[in-house]
């Protein structure tokens, strides 16, 4: 899939230069003819290496077909990783075969970013098709120099993991097929993980968790994942990740057309389970407690309806307003779990909590709320390395108020309006005073309009939280 080479020494089906704009030179080891032919052909189609520009050059070298692409990456004073990630993913994703990649600068052979760009062109979800992706191996030409890319490796692989969770269908992971995923991935990688089943979800008294998902033929669990390594015994962090294996709306029914992609509805548990994947493998020293509330939001005659007042595990009761707005419920269970039960010193939630934040940012940015600057912004320089785009959104008290109820002591849905404010506050109301972070991920977890991510799932998150897991 992607090696870091120091010797050429065979033909490959595609050699690609990366090149600066005006800053243009030709490999030294080709003969004079070519040398002389790749000049007059940039200077006859005026190439110069603007972003995304391309000359392909076919000619043959000691009677070999060679076929090589100058990519141009814009000016170097304008150049980002973004930049890299765009161009590099564009112009790949129309290959197939070995590729060699090669820079004319430093910054042109960034082994991290093209790990990472041949992952996301590797990845197909082709588990249900008989004609499979066909893979791409890219090669990258660094002289004389080893190079570690180990990390970048184990992060596709975690990414990929969360990903295909995400693609595989509501008939395939339900609360119970994703607990045992769970439990594989957990062997595999080396963390513990635990599943609590309905009847010790009842005994505990996780009653918003139960009414989301008890109308579904597959009862919830409580997917608990352990992963104790830290030096630090005074710190353990609780990642949350919605796991909504499909959600119909409930009896306030969602219409065919939004319901089409709600198999994606279990994107934030997928990328916790991911982010533990890569963080066990790379033994990262850190303790890291993951817990996935998992349910269907179906109907049946037991539905949870509009008006219900139900009690949380942490005792507040709530009223439900609507039964589309499952993901806090079932969330704020999950958190209070890691609270009390896990004792956990901080929570980083991951959720396809809102439509209203696709309203606000589109499908290329998370919304992020936290109660503490600090770890919102070590989440933000974790999330800018691999060019995870993330956006801070207020948690001003003023839109508690939209959740107040007049028969219970909280309503979970504040109105159309600020909708994935109020849906934050409700969940702000369970952390109990810990340092929270919220991704709400609705936007950009599935379908993304990232421009180096392929259409489906994108496994957003994955490397973020083990940014910050990691580099604390
Ligand atoms: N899972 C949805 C949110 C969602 C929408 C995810 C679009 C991905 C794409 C969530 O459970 C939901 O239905 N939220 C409602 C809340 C409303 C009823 C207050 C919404 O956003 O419409
Ligand atoms: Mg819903
Ligand atoms: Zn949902």
């Amino acid at each position: 899939m992607f090696k870091v080479i120091n010797k050429i020494e065979k033909g490959y089906d595609l050699n690609v230069t990366l090149v600066f704009e005006e800053q243009i030179k030709i490999c030294e080891f080709l003969s004079p003819e070519n040398i002389k032919l790749i000049e007059r052909l940039i200077n006859k189609k005026e190439f110069t290496g603007k972003k995304g520009e391309l000359l392909k050059i076919d000619f043959i070298e000691r009677d070999n077909l060679v076929s090589m692409y100058y990519v141009g990456m814009g000016k170097e004073e304008d150049f980002n990783l973004d930049v890299y990630r765009e161009v590099v993913f564009d112009v790949l994703s129309k290959e197939k075969g070995e590729v060699l990649i090669s820079g004319q600068n430093e910054k042109l052979l960034n082994y991290n970013v093209l790990g990472e760009i041949a992952s996301n062109l590797n990845y197909n979800f082709d588990t249900f098709k008989n004609k499979k992706g066909e893979k791409l191996e890219i090669n990258l030409f660094v002289a004389e120099k080893e190079i570690d890319f180990s990390e970048t490796i184990a992060l596709g692989e975690a990414t990929d993991i969360a990903r295909d969770l995400v693609d595989q269908p509501a008939n395939i992971i339900n609360p119970i097929t994703l607990s045992e995923k769970a439990l594989e991935l957990g062997k595999k990688y080396g963390f513990e993980v635990e599943i609590l089943d309905e009847k010790q979800i009842e005994d505990l008294g996780m009653n918003l968790l139960m009414a989301v998902g008890r109308a579904s033929v597959t009862k919830p669990r409580l997917i608990v994942m352990r992963y104790l390594n830290g030096k630090d015994n005074n710190e353990k962090i609780g990642l949350v990740g919605k796991g909504l294996t499909y959600d119909t709306g409930g009896l306030c029914i969602k219409p065919a057309d939004s319901m089409f992609e709600m198999k994606s509805d279990m994107a934030g548990a997928a990328s916790v389970i991911g982010a533990m994947c890569a963080i066990a493998n790379r033994k990262v020293e850190k303790n890291v407690v993951a817990i996935v509330p998992a349910c269907e939001n179906a109907i049946n005659g037991n539905a949870y309806r509009p008006g219900d007042i139900i009690t949380s595990m942490n005792g507040k009761s709530v009223e439900i307003i609507n039964t589309d707005a499952e993901g806090r419920l079932a969330l704020a269970d999950a958190i209070t779990y890691a609270v009390r039960n896990e004792k956990v010193t901080e929570i980083v939630d991951l959720a396809t909590l809102t439509g209203a934040i696709l309203v606000a940012l589109g499908s290329l940015t998370t919304g992020v709320f936290s109660n503490n600057d600090e770890k919102y912004d070590l989440l933000e320089r974790s999330s800018k390395e691999y060019g995870e785009k993330i956006w801070r959104m207020p948690l001003f008290n003023e839109y508690e108020d939209l959740l107040k109820s007049t028969v219970a002591d909280v309503k979970h849905t504040g109105g159309r309006m600020g909708g994935s404010i109020t849906a934050a506050k409700f969940l702000e109301g369970f952390v109990e005073g810990l340092p929270w972070i919220h991704m709400d991920i609705a936007g950009t977890a599935f379908n993304s309009s990232v421009k180096w991510v392929k259409k489906g799932a994108t496994g957003v998150g994955v490397k973020t939280l083990y940014s910050y897991v990691k580099n604390r």
